[in-house]
């Protein structure tokens, strides 16, 4: 049964949770980490159990679309038993879907595992075909045990979507090659605008943005493109190929703001709540889970917490400081 969704203060109905199941990952990638990036303690990680029952309350809440993200959720140890959990709410009904975020590196081990439990599609961050590009990217990432990751799912009957982040100067070079393979594979493919979210390092932010209203005109050059009103309740608008026939999806925080419909909040694996990406503003959901075996206070906690949402974001690279996040996307799945 789908229950009522909370409503946030601008009449937008919250329908999709996404859950950061640890802020560890087995990738460095150069637009998220720095490479000598901290992780929390162990003891500040919520368990296993308790992040069932903190995404549990929120699908009581009327929530039907329910993403794994990290860091790389697969590196939590027992995350199966998780998936497993959260696999009863597609069989009752309340949820719609079970899927997750992942880099592809242990989906080789897992791609079974969560077709049983009843995932139906992933989406692989995959920035690069080229081994030597993808090393540089993701510093401690190997292209071909994702590819493998990635049979693996095709092979369990999963849908897969590849992520690509745009950056200047390496997917202006590749664009012609990641399309052709998606093609060839038949993976959907989204490309996302480089967000200014946390410290990495040397690396200079602004020299990696690359507008996707540069990519499209770059990908007009070759290919007629169709813009399509089909959504998957996530922020990418699509577009077809007409030559391949092949979906295109384009996350635009910075060129296209697209708020006004957002329909999600995250919570971290300290059970923090996000109701904006872009925003520094958190609440506290453990302590309302810690107090009482009973879920009432923890809903209200999460009513509280979602009046809080702000209109949208203030991602912007002119702005200096003021258009930046300090928290890393790896703390909130993106
Ligand atoms: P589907 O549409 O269900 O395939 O998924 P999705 O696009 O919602 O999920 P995915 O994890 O693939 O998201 C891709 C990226 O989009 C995230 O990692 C973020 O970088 C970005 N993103 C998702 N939601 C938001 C949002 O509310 N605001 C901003 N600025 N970026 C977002
Ligand atoms: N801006 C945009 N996308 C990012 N990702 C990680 N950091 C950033 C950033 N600063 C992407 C990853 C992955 C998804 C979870 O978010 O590549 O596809
Ligand atoms: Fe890990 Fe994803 Fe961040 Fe890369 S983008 S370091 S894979 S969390």
């Amino acid at each position: 049964m789908i229950m009522e969704p909370v409503i946030d203060p601008f009449g937008r109905a919250i329908r999709y949770l996404r859950v950061s199941v640890t802020d560890r990952c087995d990738f460095r990638c150069v637009y998220c980490m720095s490479e000598d990036m901290q992780f929390l303690p162990k003891k500040e990680i919520l368990t296993l159990e308790e992040l069932d029952r903190l995404c549990s309350a929120f699908v009581g809440l009327g929530v039907e679309k329910l993403r794994v993200t990290g860091g790389e959720p697969l590196v939590r140890r027992g995350i199966m038993t998780f998936f497993e959990a959260m696999g009863r709410h597609l069989k009752s009904g309340a949820l719609r879907e079970l899927t997750l975020t992942t880099n592809g590196s242990q989906l080789e081990k897992y791609a079974a595992d969560l077709a049983r439990v009843g995932v139906r599609r992933v989406n692989v961050s995959v920035d690069t075909l080229d081994a030597d590009r993808f090393k540089r990217l993701t510093r401690w990432g190997r292209l071909d045990q994702v590819l493998r990751g990635i049979a693996a799912a095709k092979e369990a009957g999963l849908r897969v979507k590849i992520n690509a982040v745009a950056l200047k100067g390496e997917t202006d070079e590749e664009l012609w090659d990641l399309l052709a393979w998606c093609a060839r594979e038949g993976h959907d493919l989204t490309f996302i605008e480089v967000m200014p979210m946390g410290d990495i390092g040397n690396e200079m932010r602004l020299d990696q943005f690359w507008s996707l209203r540069d990519l499209r005109a770059q990908m007009a050059e070759r290919f007629t493109i169709t813009d399509l009103a089909e959504r998957t309740g996530g922020p990418a608008r699509y577009v077809r190929l007409e030559e391949t026939g092949q979906k295109v999806g384009f996350i635009t925080p910075l060129s296209h703001n697209f708020c006004e419909s957002c329909n999600r909040v995250r919570v971290t694996c300290t059970g923090q709540i996000h109701t904006c990406l872009g925003q520094e503003g958190s609440s506290d959901l453990r302590a309302a889970l810690r107090a009482s075996d009973d879920d009432a206070g923890l809903q209200d906690a999460i009513r509280a917490a979602i009046r809080l949402k702000p209109r949208g974001h203030d991602f912007d690279y002119s702005r200096g400081v003021a258009g930046k996040i300090t928290r890393h996307m790896s703390h909130t799945g993106g």
